[in-house]
């Protein structure tokens, strides 16, 4: 008896390490940018229709482990991704991702992809994306504090969608700040290094927070922050894990993903339960305001929601057809006589 080959239902398709960075540089990673802030935008106004839940979150003193999932009807997915701050010091990645997309109807999977690449520009895209609705208008410099393995896609998504030019860098460690300037050197951007987090805001129209330390950490104080700022702050995304003064979010109009989740893990952790804050899919729907005055502070207290990452797998799934860059996985067994499982692995006895 042999066993039988595969039925073409056993196979999903496995995006690598190797060909995301390949889609990323055939696609030019600016151009991607974009094209994850439509399909992003896109799930944002249909926002309602979506399954949501705060992400599951497995907490330890090293760091969290959490699964993401959402499902618009038709599609399901999730994320499964870490936060680990001191894993840099053992020459690990804080962040590390993969993600799946199911058929609703059948529930078989139909995508498997990493999602680390994709996590960081699904991130900067996202706080892009709330930029061009926020930022104020000609915002040509941006502040970047925290230069880690998130900072550059974050100056490359706000370029290429707000037009930001000009950055200034700060991190507690030089070796970080070094790493950008190598980076995104050559790449068009004036860039300045400053010795001090508050040299690094002086002129900037947006303030991007993406530090990692596992810890009430004040990254901004309420006195260093000016009038008519965009403040998008990704680092505090965990209990007990914030970057900024609470006065800060006392003076300005906060902006989240999904306010369930934002309370228990963003900024306004730290505020009480009815503080106020306005939906980003409001904004993006038209039924709510986003700059409304020059002088605003808007704040982006950005947590990473599952649908942005839906959305980045649907891009991704989107731009497989044809381009040879996955993999079929032999991921789901798929008996001939769906009930004869057992029947399935006894003839593949001894191969
Ligand atoms: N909101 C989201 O959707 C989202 C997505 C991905 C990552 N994150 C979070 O963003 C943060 C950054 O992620 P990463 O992958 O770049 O981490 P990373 O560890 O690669 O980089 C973090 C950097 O912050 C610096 N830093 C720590 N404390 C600082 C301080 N007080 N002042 C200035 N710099 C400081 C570190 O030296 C390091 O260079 C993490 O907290 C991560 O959990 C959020």
């Amino acid at each position: 008896m042999t066993a039988p080959a595969p039925s073409e239902l056993a196979f999903i398709r496995f995006v690598s390490v190797e060909n995301m960075m390949k889609l990323i540089h055939r696609t030019g990673i600016e151009e991607m940018m974009t094209g994850l802030v439509d399909y992003i935008e896109e799930d944002f106004r249909r926002w309602e229709l979506f399954d949501k839940t705060p992400r599951v979150a497995s907490h330890s003193a090293e760091g969290v482990i959490e699964l993401m999932p959402t499902s618009d009807g038709e599609v399901y997915g999730f994320k499964y991704v870490n936060g680990h701050p001191r894993n840099t010091r053992a020459g690990l990645q804080t962040v590390t991702a993969f993600g799946l997309l199911a058929r609703v109807d059948t529930g078989y999977p139909v995508l498997l992809s990493e999602m680390t690449m994709l996590t960081a520009l699904r991130t900067a895209a996202t706080s892009a994306m709330v930029a061009r609705h926020l930022a104020p208008k000609d915002a040509g410099t941006m502040a970047l504090i925290g230069n880690g393995a998130q900072s550059e896609f974050q100056a490359m998504a706000m370029r290429a969608v707000c037009g930001v030019e000009r950055l200034r860098l700060y991190d507690i460690d030089r070796a970080a700040t070094e790493k950008v300037l190598r980076n995104l050197g050559g790449l068009g951007f004036d860039v300045t290094a400053c010795a001090t987090p508050e040299e690094a805001i002086e002129g900037a129209q947006i303030i991007t927070t993406c530090t990692a330390d596992k810890q009430y950490a004040t990254i901004l104080t309420d006195n260093m922050v000016g009038s008519g700022v965009h403040i998008n702050a990704i680092g505090g995304d965990c209990p007990g894990k914030t970057e900024l003064h609470p006065d800060i979010l006392k003076r300005s109009d906060v902006f989240v993903e999904f306010p369930p989740q934002t309370r228990i893990e963003g900024e306004i952790q730290q505020m009480p339960e009815d503080f106020a804050v306005t939906e980003m899919w409001q904004v993006l729907s038209g039924k709510a305001p986003g700059r409304t005055s020059e002088r605003q502070i808007t704040l982006f207290d950005g947590v990473g929601f599952a649908i942005e990452d839906f959305s980045a797998l649907r891009y991704v799934r989107d731009r497989l057809e044809d381009s040879g860059l996955y993999q079929n996985l032999d991921i789901i067994a798929d008996p001939d006589d769906p009930r004869d499982l057992f029947g399935m692995l006894q003839r593949a006895a001894g191969q």
